[in-house]
């Protein structure tokens, strides 16, 4: 698949590129209103299927992917993303890079390469009506020195500018907060070392100046930072 075909098919998710290229404080507003936008094309689009096509996802999401993610979106499976709470915008460009290969996961390649691009909606507006759900309590005590020390370091390097302070992204940036911490951390050397290529160049660019020795540090912060 060339960057030519991938361009083609973005077609699909266009608008997610304009909610995921640099979202900062000032475009968010904008950001917001395309997906306002694509949330009521893809609504007309789809009507045809609407309730009925909304009732074959969740379905295919029990009987698919609940198994690895959770039947609520949240599994204790190591490594394996929390989706409740995502956005679907987030989600189909996720698919989407799964889909062509470009985001390399075995079990989501898998998963994600027989899906049309109805199959890439379908499921990606299902996973944005699954609710947040709180992470289960950690085992030890927080070290408040260590949540202290990476929310400096989440100011200094704009996380929360795109993502949000209480990390919840919106439209085509992800809810990180309540993330898995394995997880997260994992992700973030990807996007740092080139393996897991971004939709946008985000996170290779907030990435740039971050040492790899803050990255477990900030997979902290961010696993632990629920509802705020
Ligand atoms: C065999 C286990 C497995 C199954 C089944 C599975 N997934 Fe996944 N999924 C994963 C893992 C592991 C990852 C993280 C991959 C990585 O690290 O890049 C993931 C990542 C994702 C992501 C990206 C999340 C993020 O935060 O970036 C989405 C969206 C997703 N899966 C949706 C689905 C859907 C929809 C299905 C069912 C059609 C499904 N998955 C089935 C294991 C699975
Ligand atoms: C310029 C906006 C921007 C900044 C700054 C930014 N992010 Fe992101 N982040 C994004 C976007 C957009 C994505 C979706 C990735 C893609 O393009 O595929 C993302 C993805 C992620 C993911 C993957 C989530 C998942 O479910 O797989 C993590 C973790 C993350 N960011 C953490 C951070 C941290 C930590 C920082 C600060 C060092 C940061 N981000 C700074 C926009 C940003």
């Amino acid at each position: 698949m060339t960057w030519r075909h991938f361009a083609a098919a973005a077609a699909i998710v266009s608008l997610a590129v304009a909610a995921a290229s640099p979202v900062c404080a000032q475009t968010k507003k904008a950001a917001a209103s395309a997906g306002a936008a694509s949330t009521s094309s893809a609504a007309s689009s789809a009507s045809a299927a609407s309730a009925a096509g909304a009732a074959i996802y969740a379905e295919r999401f029990r009987t698919v992917c609940a198994a690895c993610h959770g039947v609520d979106g949240r599994s204790d499976m190591p490594g394996t993303p929390v989706l409740a709470g995502q956005h679907s915008l987030y989600a189909i460009t996720q698919l989407f890079l799964f889909r062509e290969g470009r985001r390399k996961n075995e079990a989501m390649i898998a998963v994600a390469k027989q899906m049309t691009d109805t199959d890439l909606r379908g499921f990606s507006d299902f996973i944005g009506t699954l609710p947040p759900v709180a992470a289960p309590l950690p085992a030890a005590p927080l070290d408040s020195a260590r949540m202290n020390k990476a929310e400096v370091l989440a100011k200094e390097y704009k996380c929360v500018f795109c993502h949000g302070t209480d990390l919840a992204g919106g439209q085509g940036v992800p809810r990180i907060g309540g993330q898995k911490e394995d997880y997260v951390r994992g992700t973030l050397q990807g996007f740092k070392s080139g393996d897991r290529p971004g939709y946008t160049r985000a996170m290779t660019e907030a990435l740039s100046q971050v040492p790899p020795d803050d990255l477990a540090l900030l997979a902290y912060y961010v696993a632990n930072l629920t509802g705020k």
